[in-house]
């Protein structure tokens, strides 16, 4: 038996026992002629102890041993002399005498210090996975995420879900990116798409009578990647059958809450019941329809005041069917011309024409790019609806709606950030709905659905659908934790005539329909209950439940920005044989 004990778990009461451990050499010490060792496993850190002169051999047997060995350490434990003691170690009461020791492997200096938490470059990093998941920080992440599906499986198991599989090799499942696909090799000229989700075959499920079902499912995008994207991701995937809007929602509100209360405690749940916001209301409160909810900073709408203003950018945007918009970053009135500058700049990458300002200097004088050109009673009345005291710096963005959105949305997360105005020990879960159905594509000139093709219209926006789609509400939901989308779902279109309609409204060729989709317009048509589901991401929900920066770091072995593997270099090619088989050949650009 390698070990008795983890290296985490003695304390006082195993004093004068024998004990054997076994883990990686943390660190090594020789002070006076004695060697301290800490020894690590998965569980913690002990701290071992070879004197040379009750144990010669043995401490003889130690020199050899470096950083990163794997050990097998057997020795008695006890206390640490009076004052040695470390308050700071679980098991920093008692150190283990060392009696015996087997070196089981011998290691490589490692590229990086595995028991410091220094920056080490990413691509380091993810090349020596396996060493990165030794060091503490992202073994705890680990086993946070581990411990989120764990409970997330037995709530579920409690609340009558089936978990089902759902295949890896399957049809195309839009959601909106690109699909990776796979050739068959008996099927010549013919290929599988990899899930983007599991969506049609759980609704498939509801067809089969299952009712509630449930998926740790994987799923694979083909989409430029960011911070919160990662080519095959995670979702908790849900899917219920004769349910409504109203029943996934406190469905997942009651897990995700009873999950923060177990998992991460030290975490507060802004609001209950979590805060519901239309999609407009996102928008012209917060810029975004995933909104940090947890610090205010809202947008304010002056298009009224525009046109009167005097202030030809304002009034000439206004004229052209925009909006004027602003936000009044409290404490910021200080700024100088420079920083404010380069806040222009940084908004234009956005897409803004320009930022006016008006600060105002805890003396109260007043500094901006277009007072001078406004009429009293308009700057009063701007003032006046953004709050603005001396200490204040106000900006505004006159544009299109979607620009005026983007770029002030972003800077108000900017400026929350600035300002740390986001409590990170508070987690801001809010749902979003009443998004549009579908939203007109100019560059291909037709209507493409805001979710995906199986949402239900609201059924009183119904008859808009041939008039104005642009009216019409879809039955879905998005759930946001701290500005980040960490769910989305909606009551699916259960009959086949509507499903039909939807895919003209879209401009879906009837023939293509059917050759993608007629096994679900077929299965509708045997008999489909009402139903309705969501999927989150769980790599999201970890990474903030984390505290961390980005979803690589919580997953195992993520790929790079730009989706490549760097431990197994993938993708990589494969042999001429093998394209071969699949009937597959390589054109040279
Ligand atoms: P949706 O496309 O909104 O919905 O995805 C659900 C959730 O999955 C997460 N997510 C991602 N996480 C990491 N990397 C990605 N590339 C990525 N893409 C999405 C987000 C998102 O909210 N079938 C529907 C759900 C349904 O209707 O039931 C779907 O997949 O947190
Ligand atoms: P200008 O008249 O171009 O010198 O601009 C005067 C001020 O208005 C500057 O602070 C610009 O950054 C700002 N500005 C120009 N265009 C816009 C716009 N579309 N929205 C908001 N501010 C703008």
């Amino acid at each position: 038996m390698y070990k008795t004990h983890t290296c985490g778990e003695l304390r006082a009461e195993h004093v004068d026992q024998e004990v054997s451990l076994a883990g990686w050499v943390d660190r090594l010490r020789d002070l006076g002629g004695v060697n301290f060792i800490d020894l690590r496993d998965r569980f913690g850190v002990v701290q071992i102890v070879s004197n040379p002169e009750t144990s010669p051999e043995v401490h003889q047997a130690l020199s050899p041993v470096r950083p990163e060995w794997v050990i097998q350490a057997i020795g008695i434990v006890r206390m640490r002399p009076e004052g040695m003691e470390n308050p700071d170690l679980p098991t920093g009461q008692i150190e283990v005498e060392l009696t015996r020791i087997e070196v089981l492997n011998p290691a490589k200096t490692p590229p990086f210090l595995i028991n410091q938490e220094e920056e080490v470059e990413e691509q380091t990093r993810l090349k020596y996975r396996y060493l990165d998941l030794r060091r503490p920080r992202m073994r705890d992440n680990i086993i946070l995420r581990h411990k989120i599906v764990a409970f997330i499986r037995k709530y579920l198991d409690e609340q009558d879900f089936l978990e089902i599989e759902t295949p890896i090799l399957f049809k195309t499942t839009p959601e909106g990116a690109r699909d990776y696909i796979v050739p068959s090799r008996v099927h010549p000229g013919q290929f599988y798409a990899l899930p983007q989700s599991p969506q049609q075959l759980k609704q498939m499920l509801m067809v089969a009578g299952m009712e509630r079902y449930f998926q740790i499912a994987r799923c694979f995008r083909d989409e430029d990647q960011r911070g919160d994207r990662q080519p095959e991701f995670t979702q908790l995937d849900i899917e219920m059958s004769f349910v409504e809007r109203e029943d996934v929602m406190e469905l997942l509100e009651g897990l995700y809450t009873a999950l923060v209360k177990e998992i991460t405690p030290k975490k507060k749940i802004l609001e209950t019941p979590w805060p519901r916001l239309t999609y407009q209301e996102a928008l012209d409160r917060f810029g975004k329809d995933n909104p940090d909810i947890r610090f205010g900073l809202e947008l304010k709408d002056i298009s009224d005041l525009s046109s009167e203003s005097g202030f030809r950018v304002f009034a000439d945007t206004v004229a052209k069917g925009g909006t004027v918009r602003g936000l009044n970053a409290r404490g910021l009135g200080g700024y100088s011309r420079k920083q404010i500058d380069e806040l222009t700049d940084w908004v234009k990458q956005y897409g803004a024409k320009g930022l006016a300002y008006l600060a105002i200097t805890p003396e109260g004088e007043e500094r901006s790019s277009f007072a001078k050109f406004l009429t009293e009673d308009a700057k009063g009345k701007i003032l006046s609806r953004l709050e603005g005291k001396p200490g204040d710096l106000l900006l505004f963005v006159a544009d299109q709606p979607d620009v005026v959105y983007e770029c002030l949305g972003r800077l108000r997360e900017e400026l929350g950030d600035r300002l740390d105005l986001a409590d990170p020990s508070v987690l801001g879960f809010c749902w979003v709905i009443d998004f549009p159905l579908v939203n007109y594509n100019d560059d291909e000139r037709r209507w493409d659905p805001s979710h995906h093709l199986f949402t239900s219209p609201m059924m009183e926006d119904v008859d808009l659908l041939d008039n104005d789609p642009s009216k019409v509400r879809g039955q879905q939901y998005d759930l946001v934790l701290n500005g980040y989308e960490i769910g989305g779902g909606s009551i699916r279109i259960h009959d086949a005539g509507l499903q039909e309609r939807i895919f003209e409204l879209i401009g879906l060729d009837m023939e293509v329909a059917r050759e993608r989709f007629g096994h679900m317009l077929q299965a509708f048509s045997y008999g489909t209950p009402p139903h309705g589901g969501i999927a989150s991401g769980i790599d999201r929900l970890c990474m903030l439940l984390a505290d961390e920066p980005n979803i690589r770091e919580v997953i195992a072995f993520p790929k790079n920005q730009s989706a490549r593997d760097l431990m197994g270099n993938a993708p990589s090619a494969v042999e001429p044989e093998q394209l071969e088989e699949l009937h597959i050949r390589i054109v040279e650009e």
